[in-house]
């Protein structure tokens, strides 16, 4: 019997030379920090609905769910005949167009705490100019943090991160302030000693979509208040939960407005975007006002070669209606939930200590016992950083590749609206063949 290693590469060899060519090209051998894996990461040809092959003709059910811009599956058929009919008209036409006013209207109807727009080419960018605003706004300069919470990877956004952070000026670390998460008397302390905190940013649901939850949705009805007394400005980073933790993203899910989201991966249909979206009075600091003590002072520049381009705003607003006009994230949600019941019910009839948790279709795995209501984890979040860097985790996420199922990093699963019950009791087959090779392994 092959180990899973043995297998991953024995199956996996047209995948292992792209690597090696790769390795000569990238740092790493790769072009995103979480593609990285050794002994070395799959290729992937195509992609339909909830489906994807590889350079070795292997099928996947996909939950990477393009890094969670997909919530209508591969090639969605009217997004990709939307951005094919653009592409034949012009991706790039140098001026304002239909198509982001369509799409700034979608991103409204779907949000009703929105008032203006600035759209961007990243979440990244996205989180640099909302928190850019917010100083603009409050004429402050500090931003409050959480700690763990990912917003990119820009100088700011790095702050307090578990991970390394070589080359970025220790001076730019001195306008933000890490808080613990969710910890409200933390964050209260932070904005009732400095007078200069202009905002404070966070994933609503927690850090990496929901992997380190926040006592929901109190954490964040707190944070509203809080950050209505000091004057300070509120962004939920909704790059992930945006139009996934409900149609509105997490701020309707929980019915919390904040001042300012920041938006990406699903907002652009599966296509590069992003944009800053929320109070008029906050976003319109980038407005010309046609007052030049203002224009040429006050004012927040902002330029970008692809803002609102032509192909992602179709591909955006095509995306944005159908969430609007069916029930898809309902679909997708009930999925999620037959997924993260199974896996559970593995979990108990295998005896291993595990369990899955999560909200809407973002599911989280962490082999360690815990007796919370399975959407929102009570462990502390140093035992699931604990449980998650296990090396049995690195052999789960291998096993199942081996299974014909891709998972979003080493635990999380990205559930679309193009998922069936045929793909959800196939996962689970496969996570059951997965966890059994683990545990065969010793590793369990
Ligand atoms: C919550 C959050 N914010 C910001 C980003 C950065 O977005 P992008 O990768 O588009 O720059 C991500 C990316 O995964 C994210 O998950």
């Amino acid at each position: 019997m092959p180990t899973i290693l043995e297998e991953y590469i024995a199956k996996h060899q047209g995948s292992a030379q792209r690597y090696a060519e790769a390795s000569q090209l990238f740092p790493s051998g790769v072009t995103h920090d979480n593609r990285y894996a050794e002994p070395f990461p799959l290729y992937m040809t195509h992609g339909l609905g909830p489906r994807k092959w590889d350079v070795d003709a292997n099928e996947y059910i996909d939950y990477v769910s393009g890094h969670g811009a997909l919530l209508l599956g591969h090639s969605h058929p009217a997004i990709a005949a939307a951005v094919a009919y653009q592409i034949a008209w012009g991706t790039h036409l140098g001026a304002c167009t239909d198509e982001e006013i369509r799409w700034a209207k979608a991103i409204k109807a779907l949000m009703p705490g929105v008032e203006k727009i600035r759209f961007h080419s990243s979440g990244t960018e996205a989180t640099l100019m909302a928190m850019r605003l917010a100083r603009a706004y409050t004429g402050k300069n500090k931003i409050i943090k959480l700690r763990n919470h990912f917003h990119g990877w820009h100088d700011y956004a790095m702050a307090g991160s578990d991970r390394p952070a070589p080359g970025i000026p220790q001076s730019s670390w001195g306008s933000m302030v890490v808080a613990p998460a969710g910890d409200l008397g933390a964050v209260e302390k932070v904005l009732s000693n400095d007078q200069d905190i202009a905002g404070i940013i966070l994933e609503p649901t927690g850090a990496h979509y929901g992997q380190l939850p926040l006592p929901l949705p109190s954490y964040l009805a707190g944070l509203r208040d809080l950050t209505s007394q000091h004057g300070a400005v509120l962004i939920f980073d909704e790059v992930v939960t945006g139009f996934r933790a409900s149609a509105g993203g997490a701020q309707v899910r929980y019915g919390v407005t904040p001042d300012l989201s920041t938006l990406a991966k699903i907002v652009a249909g599966g296509l590069p975007g992003g944009a800053v979206a929320g109070k008029a009075e906050i976003v319109d600091m980038i407005a010309h006002r046609g007052d030049p003590a203002w224009d040429n002072q006050r004012r927040v520049y902002h330029p970008g070669t692809f803002n609102g381009n032509p192909l992602s705003a179709i591909a955006g607003a095509v995306c944005l209606e159908l969430i609007a006009s069916q029930p898809l994230n309902q679909r997708a949600d009930n999925m999620a939930l037959r997924l993260k019941n199974g896996l559970n019910g593995i979990f108990a009839r295998m005896e291993v200590a595990g369990h899955a948790h999560g909200i809407a279709s973002m599911i989280h795995i962490v082999l360690a016992d815990c007796d919370c209501d399975r959407e929102i984890c009570t462990m502390s979040h140093d035992q699931i950083h604990h449980a998650v860097a296990s090396p049995a985790v690195t052999a789960l996420k291998r096993g199942l590749q081996n299974q014909g199922v891709d998972i979003m990093g080493r635990e999380a699963f990205l559930v679309s609206a193009t998922h069936t019950e045929r793909e959800i009791d196939q996962t689970l087959a496969a996570f059951e063949a997965a966890l059994a090779a683990v545990r065969a392994e010793g590793l369990l």
